[in-house]
């Protein structure tokens, strides 16, 4: 949208007679999301917001259309053919096939772009005054932003982080013992006042995604380090994406300002190649020039910060119950399970019994990054907290209950629900097996996808492979979403977005990273690599359909070896073995070897000890086997393979 001319955001609210903020929200609504206090609209949006706002749009162009219209049908009232229109939508990171339905901010959206405001046929236009979702106003009061900062590699964010902390401590009261509490509070001067921002000190996308993932929505604002000598790298891509994903808006740091290879302006071109388009190319996307090292622009950064909070309009109420989320904790010899909170609403205050993912406690002392001891936390304030009886997990949900017994009895709950989940499998997780089946029972529509390859030209080749895929659809097939994508190894920040968003991975020409592997094996993500495009796309067609099946790999558990054959008086065959090996487990898959013929393959039906039923048998025992449908009978010397079947990302 680089160089349509626009109007500026504050006329614009000005003639829709509506605050910043209330107009951001429109504008989110109709999919911008990194509006920003300076910004300018560019006119098709603008008369977007006019038409959902059901005020005059100057170009007088309106389509109208039903309330369920598909893309077809709005492309119709737009009087382009339904093709075209998906292609735009296509630049627009949507893949939609012609017959489906179109969200309304979408179909806006797509409108816009042809300037014309859509007119929902028979539907009342909203209440501009009164949108549902404003800040509810009772008692809620404006509380700092939290930040988090994400970059490449060696872009600068721990320095960036650090230079921040030094420059911004009123009062001078820096040089004290610093503790890392995994987050922390500056307070800035700003036009006279004195403003707190709180930066999460967990800087990266790992944190991030896996906060999110865990569901705590905790970040108000991203700054994006990019260092002005290096440029737009892979991870930089991927912060953008996590970001994106997550609706937050971004700043951009370009950082080493101080090297005289800094070259920004290369930057901000790149940037707008990513869908951030930055202020000079007439987006709204706002570019700092800083140096972590120098500290030059880092007021800068801080005031942008703070205009965008209050573009943002952050408010929490401050009385009640603290609600808040884990920013990272650990158990430390000596003083327990220590838990950094970051209280989101109400305040936090010692003597509160609370719940903390599966953990419970009262909260018996709190401190900040100085160390100084504090007897309340209002909204967006990290502390330290000691009380809690195990450590929780990052991103999990904390909440003031009513006394310590309620809190033991939430958590306790908690824990044995999640050892059902554990034990049944895990709910929430997508593996294809589950995907299968819900794509064939039709309970989803949408199969998501990240896609990870070795350049930027097989990337790009396999999402064309995949819109083709998706462009000729039949009507019983789900819809490929693709998430995200980018150039590199399936790293573990991947997986945890996989996660996230139920996606599985497709990588093309690339590895898995060890620790990613590990990853998707723990959460349940399916990653799947590929060197011959047609072998993915052949698996893409089978998956739109609810076929792809997993692919199961051997696990090898034990072996043992058969001693004697024995019959029991109801002619049950037992086999008398000898655990050489690993063990034997009940249930599990067995093969059945005499030489290298295998006469059994199958399950261990029933394992016993003596004279008891057990579970497993473990290397140096004997015990009495039998094997599933197997009445053949043994012969000493027969070896008992012992394995089971596992789920494997497709290498
Ligand atoms: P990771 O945590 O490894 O992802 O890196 P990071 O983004 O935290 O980068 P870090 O802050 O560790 O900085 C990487 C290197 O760049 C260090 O050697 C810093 O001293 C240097 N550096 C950071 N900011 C600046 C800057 O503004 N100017 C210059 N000249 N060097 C900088
Ligand atoms: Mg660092």
């Amino acid at each position: 949208m680089a160089g349509i001319p626009g109007i500026r955001l504050a006329d614009l609210a000005r003639e829709l007679k509506l605050s910043a903020p209330e107009l951001i929200k429109a504008l989110n609504e109709l999919g911008v999301t990194t509006a920003g206090a300076t910004s300018v609209v560019d006119s098709d949006t603008a008369d977007a917001v006019r038409g959902l706002l059901g005020a005059p749009v100057p170009t007088g162009k309106i389509a109208e259309v039903a309330p369920d219209a598909t893309v077809k049908d709005v492309a119709t009232a737009l009087g382009i053919q339904a093709n075209v229109a998906q292609k735009k939508l296509m630049e627009m990171n949507e893949l939609v096939a012609v017959t489906q339905r179109l969200s309304r901010p979408l179909a806006e959206k797509l409108a816009a772009a042809y300037g014309f405001a859509l007119k929902i046929k028979s539907e009342e236009k909203p209440v501009v005054a009164a949108p549902k979702h404003r800040a509810p106003s009772g008692t809620a009061q404006s509380r700092p932003p939290v930040v988090t900062i994400m970059g490449h590699v060696d872009h600068g964010k721990t320095t960036l982080l650090d230079a921040i902390r030094k420059t911004n401590v009123v009062g001078g009261e820096f040089g004290g013992i610093t503790q890392h509490i995994g987050a922390y509070q500056v307070e800035v001067d700003h036009n006279g006042d004195k403003r707190k921002i709180t930066f999460l000190d967990t800087p990266g996308h790992k944190a991030f995604t896996a906060m999110r993932a865990r569901g705590a929505s905790v970040t108000d604002i991203v700054i994006l380090v990019v260092a002005a000598d290096d440029g737009i790298m892979p991870q930089t891509v991927e912060a953008i994406n996590h970001a994106q994903a997550a609706h937050v808006p971004i700043i951009v740091a370009i950082n080493k300002m101080d090297k005289p290879d800094a070259r920004p302006d290369r930057i901000k071109q790149q940037l707008t190649e990513h869908n951030l388009v930055v202020e000079d190319y007439g987006g709204d996307v706002i570019t700092v020039p800083v140096s972590a090292k120098t500290g030059e622009g880092i007021k800068d950064l801080l005031e942008y910060i703070l205009l965008v909070a209050d573009v943002e309009d952050l408010k929490a109420d401050p009385s009640g119950h603290a609600t808040g989320a884990i920013v990272e904790a650990q158990i430390v010899q000596g003083r327990g399970p220590v838990a950094t909170i970051l209280v989101q609403t109400g305040t936090l205050r010692i003597g509160d019994s609370i719940v903390a993912g599966l953990t419970y406690g009262k909260v018996k002392a709190m401190t900040n990054e100085r160390g100084e001891k504090l007897v309340k936390a209002p909204p967006a304030t990290p502390v330290e907290v000691l009380g809690l009886n195990a450590a929780p997990g990052a991103g999990d949900t904390v909440e003031v209950i009513k006394n310590e017994k309620e809190a033991r009895q939430i958590a306790e709950k908690r824990q044995q629900k999640q050892r059902q989940t554990m034990l049944s499998g895990s709910a929430k997780r997508m593996t294809i097996a589950d995907m299968s089946r819900q794509i064939q029972d039709g309970d989803i529509k949408d199969l998501n996808i990240v896609v990870k390859g070795d350049v930027q030209g097989s990337v790009e080749a396999v999402i064309g492979q995949l819109q083709d895929l998706e462009a000729n659809k039949s009507e019983s097939e789900v819809r490929l979403s693709i998430k995200y994508s980018g150039v590199g190894t399936v790293n573990e920040s991947d997986v945890l977005y996989a996660e996230s968003t139920g996606a599985i991975i497709l990588g093309f020409n690339v590895k898995i990273e060890s620790g990613a592997l590990r990853a998707a094996e723990r959460d349940g993500v399916d990653v799947r690599t590929y060197n011959i495009i047609y072998d993915l796309v052949a698996d893409m067609e089978k998956a739109m359909k609810g076929l792809l099946t997993p692919i199961y790999e051997e696990s090898p558990l034990g072996k043992a070896e058969v001693r004697a054959s024995f019959r029991t008086p109801k002619g049950i065959v037992i086999a008398g073995c000898y655990v050489n090996d690993g063990k034997l487990a009940r249930g599990a898959e067995v093969r059945l070897l005499r030489g290298n013929d295998v006469l059994f393959a199958g399950k261990i039906d029933s394992l016993r000890r003596i004279k008891d039923d057990v579970r497993d048998v473990a290397a140096g025992y004997e015990c009495g086997v039998t094997l599933h449908d197997f009445s053949a009978g043994y012969l000493p010397g027969d070896i008992l393979e012992c394995f089971e079947m596992k789920v494997v990302a497709r290498v």
